[in-house]
C-alpha cells in the first residue's frame, strides 16, 4: 500500500487524501491514452505533460515506450506519480513547478494538456504566455494537444444541487467513499465551478469529509484558435471525443491538436 509519510490514512493531510481520492476516481479512466500514444509515435521524441497530476497519462505512455516528462505544482500529486512510475519500463522525469511560470523542461515531440489542464490557466495573459513557452518547447514537427471541456455538453446537467458522482470501496485507504459534486456555471466569466465533497467512512470506524473546489476556464473553438495563433501555433485538427469523432454541439470534449506555424 502507498503510505503518506508512514502514517495511517485517517491522519493524512487533506492534500494527500485528495491526491489519493483522485486516483480512486480516475485510475480506471484510460480513454485518452491511445490518442496520445498514436500522436507521440507520429511525431517521435519525448512527451511533456503539463499538470500531470498523479501520472495517470504518463504511466500509460511510459508503458508504450515513451520518454516522458511531467510537470505539476502539487507535491502530493507528484509523490504519487513518483511511486506509480518507479517501476516503469521507460524513462520518466517529474518536475515540481507551476506550468504558468518559467522555462518548460526540454524539447518534445508531443506536449499534452490532459483532462482540462489548460482550463486551469484562467488569466488570458498567462494563457498566451504559457502557449508561447509551449511553442518554444516543441520540436519543429511537434504537436500540442489541449483536452478541453466543452461547456455545451453541460447544459442539461443539474446545477447548484449535490449530485452523487461515485460511491464504493477504496481499498488503499481501507474506507468506503462517496463523492458528491455541485456544478455551477458562470458563463460571463467563462468558468465552471465544481464543488466536490468526499465522504470517507473508515472501515475500522470513523468518518471524515474532504472538500475541494475546482474552477475550470471554458473556451470557444475560435477563441482557442486565436490564442494558439498568437503563440505561433496552428490548429491541425479538432475532435469531440477520444475516438476522433467530429467536434459538434453535444460533444463532451473539445480536443485540439496544434502544431508550430513553421513546423
Ligand atoms: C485534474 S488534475 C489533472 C491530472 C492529469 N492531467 C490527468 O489527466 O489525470 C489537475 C492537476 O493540475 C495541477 N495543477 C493545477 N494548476 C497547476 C499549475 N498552475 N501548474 C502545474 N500544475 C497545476 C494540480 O496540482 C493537479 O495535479
Amino acid at each position: 500500500m502507498y503510505s503518506s509519510h508512514g502514517t495511517a490514512p485517517a491522519d493524512w493531510s487533506e492534500a494527500a487524501l485528495l491526491a489519493q481520492l483522485y486516483d480512486w476516481e480516475h485510475d480506471g479512466f484510460r480513454d485518452d491514452i491511445a490518442l496520445y500514444s498514436a500522436l507521440g509515435r507520429r511525431t517521435g521524441g519525448s512527451v511533456l505533460e503539463l499538470a500531470c497530476g498523479t501520472g495517470r497519462i504518463l504511466a500509460g505512455l511510459v508503458d508504450d515506450g515513451f520518454h516522458v516528462v511531467g510537470v505539476d505544482r502539487s507535491p502530493d500529486m507528484l509523490e504519487r506519480a513518483r511511486v506509480r512510475l518507479a517501476h516503469a519500463r521507460g524513462a520518466a522525469e517529474l518536475v515540481l513547478a507551476d506550468m504558468r511560470e518559467g522555462v518548460l523542461p526540454g524539447t518534445h515531440g508531443l506536449i499534452v494538456f490532459g483532462l482540462d489542464a489548460f482550463g486551469l490557466v484562467h488569466d488570458p495573459v498567462q494563457q498566451t504566455d504559457t502557449l508561447d513557452r509551449v511553442r518554444a518547447a516543441l520540436q519543429g514537427d511537434g504537436v500540442v494537444v489541449l483536452d478541453l471541456v466543452h461547456v455545451g455538453s453541460l447544459a442539461d446537467h443539474p446545477h447548484g444541487i449535490p449530485v452523487l458522482q461515485r460511491s464504493g470501496a477504496d481499498e488503499e485507504i481501507d474506507a468506503n467513499v462517496t463523492k458528491w459534486m455541485v456544478l455551477e456555471l458562470h458563463p460571463a466569466a467563462q468558468l465552471i465551478e465544481w464543488r466536490c465533497f468526499y465522504d470517507i467512512s473508515w472501515r475500522p470506524g470513523g468518518f471524515r469529509r474532504v472538500t475541494e473546489t475546482v474552477e475550470i476556464r471554458t473556451f470557444g473553438r475560435y477563441e482557442i484558435e486565436l490564442l494558439l495563433a498568437r503563440a505561433g501555433l496552428r490548429v491541425e485538427a479538432m475532435y469531440g471525443d477520444y475516438e476522433l469523432g467530429p467536434f459538434q454541439d453535444d460533444s463532451r470534449r473539445m480536443l485540439v491538436v496544434a502544431r508550430r506555424h513553421d513546423g
